[in-house]
């Protein structure tokens, strides 16, 4: 396992392009089944995560490549296995959104219940509540969940609420199914998220007709069948914040390109409230350090609210703040995994149920770490540059799985990381 060992303080400067969003090409990529033969997908970023859905669209049956310009073709003309192994599954809890386009292409699917991650627990009762009102018989069998539609599936109005609000990859299962279901899907509460919105585009390229997309009421006309699709993702806005972030805590200065401001309302509007610069700058902006850190409050929500996934790389920012921030987390309660590793940096972070309160500190200090989930990682990596000394961060696959080798692209701007191999 790799180990980063990261010198700070630093202060990074310079250009960095965002990547394309892992969070929108995973469920685009389990799009590609819905329609017999080859979809090629562009700016499908190259993280761990994808290789993990890579192999699991090959064990269903699908060829995939990767081409020398990037591009990612998917053929799906064969799907002889529908089944989404555990050994897979389990590296990657999002391969759960290979269920509803499985029903819908071959009558059933077998995929493994994703189990708990570092963040908390991963049900899928929404998932499971969507497909059965489109008309699926499911039921759990050793770990796995098994779906079956034999006589197809058949549309419905669907309240897709749950108790922490919509469901991101909930909403993908269900509308991707009811894209080849019979007749008309109504989806209440379904997720706003910009991946959910790429999704819906990307469907209705290949011939889907949903309406309302963008909105937490999703219209879907079944049709007969969809056709393969050359797809652009969108660029991945947890990337362009955790950037915006690492300007901001090294009192930097960056310029992000291909990065959409417009769906990142609320997190700017949080780092203008912190008292950093941001101005849109062609097709992304740049993010100004202005050498203080104000105190905010944060509560993360559903999409347009702030959103879970840049929780902990805000928290990281608010412990250098002068004062006191409170950071509540409403869609994962457990996901703190970083306020330990982020107080033996000597921040001073304390946890009240599913609240932190964050007081702002002088100056962290390096230490050796653990990485956990994937955005805690990140959060450490940001701390560690702008901590004084030399951070050790064990089990930086955590931080490959989302981020590609962010060492070799924030380098570049000033950062010193170097990747080792753990002794
Ligand atoms: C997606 O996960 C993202 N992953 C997560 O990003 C992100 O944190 C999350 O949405 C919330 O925005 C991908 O898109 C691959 P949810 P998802 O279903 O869809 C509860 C990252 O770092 N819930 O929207 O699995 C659930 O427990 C990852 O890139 C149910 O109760 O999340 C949570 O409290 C981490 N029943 C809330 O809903 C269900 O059936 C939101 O979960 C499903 C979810």
């Amino acid at each position: 396992m790799d180990v980063f060992r990261i010198e700070g303080p630093v202060r990074l400067s310079g250009r960095v392009p965002v990547n394309g969003s892992k969070n929108a090409a995973l469920p685009i990529m389990a799009a590609a089944i819905l329609a017999e033969g080859q979809s090629s997908l562009v700016s499908v970023p190259n993280l761990s995560d994808v290789r993990v859905f890579v192999e699991l669209l090959k064990s269903l049956g699908c060829r995939v490549e990767r081409q020398a310009q990037g591009d990612m073709l998917i053929d799906s003309t064969v799907i002889d296995n529908p089944v989404g192994d555990y050994e897979i599954v389990r590296k990657m809890r999002a391969s759960i959104c290979i269920l509803g386009p499985l029903l819908a292409r071959c009558g059933r699917a077998e995929v493994s219940m994703p189990g708990g991650c570092a963040i908390g627990d991963r049900p899928i009762n929404l998932h499971v509540r969507g497909l059965r009102q489109l008309g699926a018989e499911i039921h759990l069998k050793n770990g796995y969940v098994i779906a079956e539609a034999p006589h197809g599936l058949t549309g419905a109005s669907i309240f897709l609420g749950g108790s922490f609000g919509s469901t991101v990859l909930g909403t993908a299962n269900v509308m991707m199914a009811a894209t080849l279901a019979r007749g008309r899907t109504v989806i209440e509460s379904a997720a706003c998220e910009p991946e959910i919105t790429d999704l819906a585009n990307c469907l209705n390229d290949m011939g889907a007709r949903i309406s309302g997309i963008g909105s937490p009421r999703l219209v879907i006309e079944g049709v007969g069948q969809l056709n393969p699709v050359r797809y652009t993702v969108i660029p991945d806005r947890i990337e362009a914040g955790t950037f915006m972030v690492a300007a901001a805590i090294t009192n930097g200065e960056l310029e992000l390109t291909n990065c959409r401001l417009d769906d990142m309302m609320a997190v700017v509007d949080k780092l203008r409230s912190i008292g950093i610069a941001v101005e849109s700058k062609g097709d992304g902006c740049t993010v100004v350090g202005t050498g203080k850190i104000i105190p905010a409050d944060i509560t993360t929500q559903p999409y347009p609210g702030f959103p879970t996934d840049l929780q902990a790389q805000f928290m990281a920012l608010l412990a250098l703040a002068q004062g006191n921030s409170l950071v509540i987390e409403k869609i994962f309660p457990d996901r703190f995994m970083h306020v330990a590793e982020l107080n033996r940096m000597a921040a001073d972070l304390r946890k009240e149920g599913p609240a932190v309160v964050v007081a702002g500190v002088e100056k962290l200090v390096a230490a050796p770490v653990m990485a956990s989930d994937l955005r805690a990682s990140a959060a450490l990596v940001l701390a560690g540059m702008a901590a004084e000394g030399t951070t050790t961060i064990n089990r930086v696959y955590h931080i490959d799985r989302g981020y590609e080798r962010i060492e070799e692209r924030l380098n570049p701007l000033g950062a010193k990381i170097r990747r080792e191999k753990a002794p």
